[in-house]
């Protein structure tokens, strides 16, 4: 944190204080914040977002020893993770406490708490008070990529935030991990930033990942897409990338080949389309994912085709986004009824 850095959270914290609405980064996406406290700044986050007021905010905090300040009934669990991993990349479901909104949990009884792990979020929580929060989602409009650069907000969203504090590109690059607790059980909401092996490591105990079946192809049907590029996006195992690329190509389509297993050295380049070989570690393939598609928007491709991540635990929370992100669109090795959306994928749809 420089001298300038202070300043602007100075000024940022008054912007706040009076209702406004201040960007800033995290260590996994850049959050869009409101004083949690405030109903209409709140409400004005759900507007700038274009989000459905029934989806729940995450309530952000800077001291984990607090967390009995914002929620009740707190299992032995969620303490133990909280004592571990926060500040860091964990959202906690818990019952609200009477300080939290129901405006900010969308009409629910529970909230999503989060420690954050950056100076500059820590910076801003601390100088709201030691009751201070931010209500904040990912700093993006509703279903679209999270931004990992003061950039990215800017380029989104524009005038209609009151400040984006800038620190730099966030380096898990992905959402939290959103763990719930029924009874006993420790639940995986959401995959994220922490894996299951660590948080089943520091409980001691089997963790319960709910969520989307594994699909090597996402392809056409009626779901709805979220951590979405514009570019239709096609996701394909590594068998069958290449031959899909060509097949495209034959259309005179111009498309964005993704790997993470790089060349194939069967295939030279051709002049429709580019191939951007990522990292085959998921930590950097992670920290770059969404600033890569964004980066491959502005491009105008009339395709994205990606090659299905591993499949391996480390690689889980860039699976989930990526079929997400998919698009669907109509292939003849598909029938369009094998991408109606399960009552899973709609239970989960409705968490995040
Ligand atoms: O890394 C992150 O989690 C980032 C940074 C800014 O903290 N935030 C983020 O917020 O990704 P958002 O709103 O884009 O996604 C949070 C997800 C939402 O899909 C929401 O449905 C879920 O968390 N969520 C929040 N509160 C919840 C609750 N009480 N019950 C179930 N899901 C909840
Ligand atoms: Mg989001």
């Amino acid at each position: 944190m420089t001298p300038n850095d202070h300043d602007q959270i100075v000024v940022a914290a008054a912007l706040l204080r009076a209702g406004g609405i201040v960007a800033f980064p995290t260590e996994t996406v850049y959050g869009l914040g409101a004083d949690a406290s405030n109903l209409s700044a709140v409400r004005r986050v759900f507007e700038i977002k274009k989000r459905p007021v029934d989806h729940p905010l995450i309530v952000h905090f800077a001291d984990s020893s607090r967390l009995h300040h914002w929620a009740r009934e707190i299992p032995e669990q969620a303490w133990q993770l909280a004592e571990y991993f926060w500040p860091g990349p964990l959202t906690l479901i818990l019952p609200r406490s009477r300080h939290v909104s129901e405006n900010v949990t969308g009409g629910q009884d529970t909230v999503g708490l989060r420690v954050p792990d950056h100076p500059v979020a820590l910076a801003l929580l601390n100088a709201l008070g030691p009751e201070g929060a931010l209500a904040a989602p990912s700093a993006n409009r509703f279903g679209r990529l999270s931004p990992t650069t003061a950039a990215h907000v800017r380029e989104e969203l524009g005038d209609a935030v009151d400040m984006v504090l800038d620190g730099g590109a966030c380096k898990v690059g992905l959402e939290s991990t959103i763990v719930g607790f029924n009874n006993q059980t420790a639940l995986v909401l959401r995959p994220g930033g922490i894996s299951l092996e660590a948080l089943e490591e520091v409980l001691g105990s089997k963790v319960v990942a709910t969520g989307r079946k594994k699909q090597a192809v996402r392809v056409p049907g009626s779901l709805a897409s979220h951590y979405a590029p514009d570019t239709p996006l096609e996701l394909w195992p590594t068998e069958s990338l290449w031959r899909r690329a060509i097949e495209l190509e034959a259309e005179g389509l111009r498309m964005a080949i993704m790997t993470w297993s790089g060349q194939n050295p069967e295939q030279p380049e051709r002049k429709n389309w580019t191939h951007l070989a990522m990292p085959a570690e998921p930590q950097v393939y992670g920290s770059r994912l969404y600033a890569t598609l964004r980066r491959l928007d502005h491009e105008h491709f009339d395709r994205l085709l990606i090659e299905t991540p591993p499949d391996d635990p480390a690689w889980i929370a860039i699976a989930d986004r990526l079929q997400r992100a998919a698009s669907c669109i109509p292939d003849s090795e598909v029938k369009i009824d094998d991408c109606a959306p399960s009552q899973e994928d709609r239970n989960i749809n409705e968490v995040v």
